[in-house]
């Protein structure tokens, strides 16, 4: 038995010890990695004759080698040589110091101005009267679309309408989606600006999934045609089988935006997983309540140095914002994308739950754009960015096209409701594709990945700051 093999046994316990206390798992460790990677460890320095081949099984001896030889050679594990990642530690440490410099700031606000958002405050922001509920009443109308795709669908499966007649009514049922509501919630004057949002987020949703309705739709009556027995696909529900209304509702409330014949599904609703996203529902409304109460002020403080023109002190509010403003587009990433659409998936037994990925790895930006929401990221590919490229479109035109769709959608779902037409959100958008361009070509691994956090954490409150500032001048004269 060599001598770094008998003083591997006799430390070895002890070694692996010390490391679960740093580091919760030994393998880790770097001579862990030398023997995972299959690689010889490296040979320790001689260090004297007490260390050389101790006799087997005298305690004595085996003892009087651990004394003497308690060196061995090795990175400290902060080098990146060290091949060590397991930072976990490190992370909680971030969000206890995030949680402590912030409950300061978050106390000065309460102390200063007092609980800002309260119930009767939240109710106010939907409903102006308690007896007109326009935003819900638009929500209700929305089921006319739903059906008259549908119905459209119906003939066009049948044959009774040729497939041009079907494509112009599709349009005209799409473009009504989009133009009704925008027309009420502008005319309206009972609407709320958040109630206005809410009902054109419902129908800008609705958009997307009767588009990918009638695509799939026309696809699948390509595919029958072109089959000799009439069916269409080899699944439980062939093409015209799905035209039913309740095919139709499934797919309205299914957490996608992508129509497809027969989904994946769950073999049952796990009532313990439910109840868990439920329960994250409720705890992270009332996380970004609180968080609320500590934007509110430092928004209506920042009025003052963006009339002025400040420069300095636009920056300083600006900087000020940009903590809790990502705190509560974090807390509404979970809240949205995991517990919300779990939930909803959970309850329709709806199998595919890729709502998101890794966004917060992102090295550049268009890895963001394709990762963080799924639904939409997939929407884009299947309807509109694959067929440009089968078209012959070249990349960089179909990519700049999916980011002016989706910057007229953002300009659609904030504009109307505020009755402002600024083109921030659709500037903010737009910036995106040279964005992408410089951080893809300038910077990658961590630069590229910090980059897209700085773009996150600094763009959101530029954009909320400049729509806030023109809403109060608009509204209410200007800053004071
Ligand atoms: C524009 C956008 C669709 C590009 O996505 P991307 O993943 O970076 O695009 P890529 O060019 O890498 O390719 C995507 C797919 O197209 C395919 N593809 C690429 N070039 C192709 C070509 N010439 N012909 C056919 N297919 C092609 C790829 O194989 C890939 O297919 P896969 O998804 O099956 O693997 C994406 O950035 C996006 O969704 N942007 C908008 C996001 C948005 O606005 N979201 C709003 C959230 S609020």
């Amino acid at each position: 038995m060599s001598d770094t093999a008998e003083i591997t046994t006799t430390t070895g316990p002890v070694t692996r010890k010390r490391r679960t206390t740093v580091a919760g798992n030994g393998k880790q460790a770097n001579g862990a990695k030398w023997q995972e990677a299959g690689e010889k460890p490296p040979q320790r320095a001689a260090k004297g004759k007490m260390e050389q081949v101790p006799l087997k099984g005298d305690k004595n001896n085996i003892n009087i080698v651990f004394c003497c030889s308690c060196h061995t050679l090795q990175e400290s594990l902060l080098s990146s040589a060290s091949g060590y990642s397991n930072y976990r530690g490190i992370l909680n440490w971030c969000v206890v110091m995030l949680v402590l410099s912030n409950a300061r700031l978050f106390l000065e606000n309460i102390i200063k101005y007092g609980i800002l958002v309260d119930p009767i405050q939240v109710v106010s922001l939907f409903l102006k009267d308690p007896y007109s509920w326009p935003s819900a009443c638009l929500i209700i109308v929305s089921n006319v679309f739903i059906l008259a795709a549908l119905y459209i669908e119906r003939r066009l499966a049948v044959g009774t309408i040729s497939d041009t007649t079907g494509r112009i009514l599709h349009m005209f049922n799409l473009t009504a989606l989009l133009v009704f509501p925008s027309s009420t919630v502008l005319t309206l004057t009972s609407m709320t600006p958040v109630g206005g949002v809410l009902s054109l987020a419902i129908y800008t949703i609705l958009f997307l999934k009767l588009y990918s309705y009638q695509d799939t739709n026309r696809w699948n009556r390509e595919i029958r045609l072109a089959k000799s027995n009439g069916s269409a696909v080899h699944s439980i529900v062939s093409y015209p089988g799905n035209l039913t209304h309740r095919d139709m509702y499934y797919f309205v409330f299914a957490p996608t935006l992508c129509y497809q014949l027969n989904f994946p599904r769950s073999p049952r609703i796990r009532k313990r997983f439910l109840l868990r996203r439920l329960f994250e529902m409720v705890r992270r409304i009332q996380c970004m309540n609180s968080a609320l109460w500590w934007v509110v002020p430092t928004v209506q403080n920042s009025m003052k140095p963006f009339k002025e023109m400040d420069f300095s002190r636009m920056v300083e509010r600006l900087l000020k914002l940009a903590v809790p403003n990502h705190l509560i587009w974090l807390i509404f990433f979970y809240w949205f994308f995991h517990s919300t659409l779990n939930f909803v998936a959970e309850l329709l037994q709806f199998g595919d739950r890729e709502f998101y990925r890794d966004w917060w790895n992102s090295e550049t930006v268009t890895y963001f754009w394709a990762n963080w929401n799924i639904p939409v990221h997939k929407w884009c590919l299947r309807h509109f960015y694959k067929p440009m490229l089968k078209k012959g479109v070249n990349k960089f035109l179909a990519q700049t096209a999916v980011f002016l769709v989706s910057a007229f959608f953002h300009e659609y779902l904030v504009s109307i409701p505020l009755k402002m037409f600024r083109l921030w959100a659709f500037m903010g958008m737009m910036f995106q594709v040279p964005l992408a361009w410089f951080v893809g070509r300038y910077l990658n691994g961590i630069y590229g990945n910090a980059a897209v956090w700085m773009s996150l954490i600094i763009g959101q409150p530029v954009a909320v700051l400049m729509y806030v500032h023109d809403y109060y001048v608009t509204h209410y004269g200007g800053p004071t």
